[in-house]
């Protein structure tokens, strides 16, 4: 039999823990996770170590769907990961969940 992707559903922060335009570190499983709260009260998350030289996105200043690295300044998409030309690459994206208040993240094990 092929290989069963198992997904798990990991309580991580409450929504009122997070503020528009202020990334949040949480640690699921031993990965390390940036938080975004958007303005119509969705949350991002992407992993918090920027693909040029792991900068925490979480510190990063945020603009719309938008984060900047700290570091450096590469612009990084909270929606899908992609680093924003003229730079290139990519983080790993989440799936979240809000359930009454409470924030979940979706790990595929
Ligand atoms: S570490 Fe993020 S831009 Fe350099």
């Amino acid at each position: 039999m092929g290989n069963i992707e198992t997904v798990k559903k990991v309580e991580v922060a409450k929504l009122s823990d997070l503020s528009v335009g202020i990334g949040q570190r949480v640690n699921v499983a031993g990965e390390e996770i940036a938080l975004f709260k958007q303005k119509d009260g969705s949350v991002k998350a992407i992993e918090n170590s920027c693909p040029h030289k792991k900068g925490p996105l979480s510190e990063g200043i945020v603009s719309g769907d938008h984060v900047f690295c700290p570091l450096h300044d590469w612009k990084i998409n909270v929606n899908d990961g992609k680093v924003q030309a003229p730079d290139v690459g990519c983080v790993k994206k989440y799936k979240v969940e809000i359930k009454d208040e409470t924030i979940y993240i979706h790990l595929s094990l």
